[in-house]
């Protein structure tokens, strides 16, 4: 049965896509066919092109963030608009069917205390917290499950595992049509997260000495963002050699590769940057890298935490120094994005050269491969897998 005729027999206007779901937490996900409203008012349906696999669907996947399921996981897409909702051709007349779109994962409420002070990557009230569409309905539904029980949600309001999308219109962020899809999708969570921390977190200077900890996609485009900000020194650090070799090629001035002792690594980044960065960045997650970043800085240091740990998880440090040498922590959620603003910034670096996303891309797979995706992340293999969907469905 071709794509077509499975929309025209979905029932009430719905649409027939293909999704991986995450039942709950600790399971394998499954690709499934599913049914998809009309985009209510305030949303557009997207056809989605790309979409990468983030260490944070893994989080989810693997249970260490409690989510409620079934959801449909994914949150770093791209796609092409393919139907309005109500009211969204007069409040966002930049969307218009075959508009290139990059998802944001964070779509500010607009009212918060947050929001109102110009600061939406720190929204208290988002939609996409609650994994539905603003309305607080789920726009997706299990054929043949009547009712709520048949109801699945989409992560952060957008679940870009899935062929076709109902999303936030605000989270549709138009971005040059010769964008490639692959790097728009990445605009969407890693580049933003990594070159937003380094260049509007830690607003780096130029000639900084900075250590960026973990290099995963979101790792990487620290040091894609550090070399942007004109750092004098780049250190990068991972367990993985391959990974130090890209980190080479994307501006980082040394590299080290970290064993089981972080002393050993401590010393090195010490000897490295002439007793300590201005700005070490954690990219990974893990308290033993964390408590690492913070041992590294001298004084007037700031560790810049990225990576996210699994809920509840602690990290110390030795107080008296760290107050005495007047040493900063600063957590640093989306890059301190305003999608609209930063989206079309980052793919115009990225069409001038001088933001080499695509370097980033070591797999692209089809969606029924996102397991196996998940497994080589598990391992610290490639940095990011892509999922391409078919044109034509
Ligand atoms: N702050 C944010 O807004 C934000 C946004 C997106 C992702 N994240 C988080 O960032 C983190 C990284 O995401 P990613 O997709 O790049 O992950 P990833 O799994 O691709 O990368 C992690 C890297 O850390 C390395 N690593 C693991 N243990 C190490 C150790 N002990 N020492 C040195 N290196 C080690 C791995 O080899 C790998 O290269 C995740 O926790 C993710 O949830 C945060
Ligand atoms: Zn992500
Ligand atoms: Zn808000």
């Amino acid at each position: 049965m071709s794509g077509i005729a499975d929309r025209d027999t979905a029932p009430r206007g719905r649409t027939m896509i293909r999704a991986a779901v995450l039942d709950r937490p600790g399971v394998p996900t499954r690709i499934e066919e599913l049914e998809l409203d009309p985009p209510g008012e305030g949303e557009v349906r997207v056809r989605m092109l790309a979409s990468g696999v983030c260490h944070s669907d893994l989080h989810v996947r693997d249970g260490e963030w409690e989510r409620a399921g079934p959801i449909v996981l994914g949150h770093e897409g791209a796609g092409l608009v393919e139907e309005l909702g109500a009211g969204v051709a007069e409040r966002h007349p930049e969307l218009r069917p075959g508009t290139l779109v990059a998802l944001a994962w964070l779509t500010p409420c607009g009212r918060c205390r947050a929001c109102l002070a110009g600061d939406p990557w720190l929204c208290s009230a988002s939609p996409s917290y609650t994994h539905r569409m603003p309305n607080g309905r789920a726009a997706l539904h299990r054929p043949g499950v009547p009712g709520e029980g048949g109801d699945v949600l989409t992560y952060s309001a957008i679940g870009t595992f899935a062929d076709r999308q109902n999303v936030p219109a605000v989270a549709a962020i138009p971005v040059d049509p010769a964008t490639p899809p692959e790097v728009a999708a990445l605009i969407g969570c890693c580049v933003t997260t990594g070159v937003g921390a380094m260049t509007k977190t830690a607003d780096l200077r130029p000639g900084a000495r900075v250590v960026v900890i973990g290099l995963g996609g979101v790792g990487l485009s620290c040091v894609i963002g550090a070399a942007l900000a004109n750092a004098a020194t780049i250190v990068a650090v991972d367990r993985i050699p391959a990974k130090l070799e890209l980190a080479r090629a994307l501006g980082a001035t040394a590299t080290v590769l970290a064993g089981d002792d972080d002393t050993t690594t401590l010393e090195a980044i010490r000897d490295l940057t002439d007793g300590g960065p201005d700005v070490c960045a954690e990219a990974i997650g893990l308290p033993r890298t964390i408590e690492l970043a913070i041992a590294s800085l001298p004084t007037g240091g700031t560790a810049l935490l990225v990576g996210m740990t699994p809920f509840g998880v602690r990290a110390s440090f030795e107080a008296f120094p760290f107050v005495d040498g007047g040493r900063r922590i600063v957590g640093s959620n989306y890059g301190s994005a305003i999608p609209a603003v930063d989206f079309p910034r980052y793919a115009a670096l990225h069409l001038a050269g001088r933001l080499p996303a695509e370097r980033l891309i070591t797999r692209r797979i089809g969606l029924d491969e996102l397991e196996n995706a998940f497994a080589a992340m598990r391992r610290g293999e490639g940095v990011r897998s892509v999922i391409g969907f078919d044109a034509g469905r």
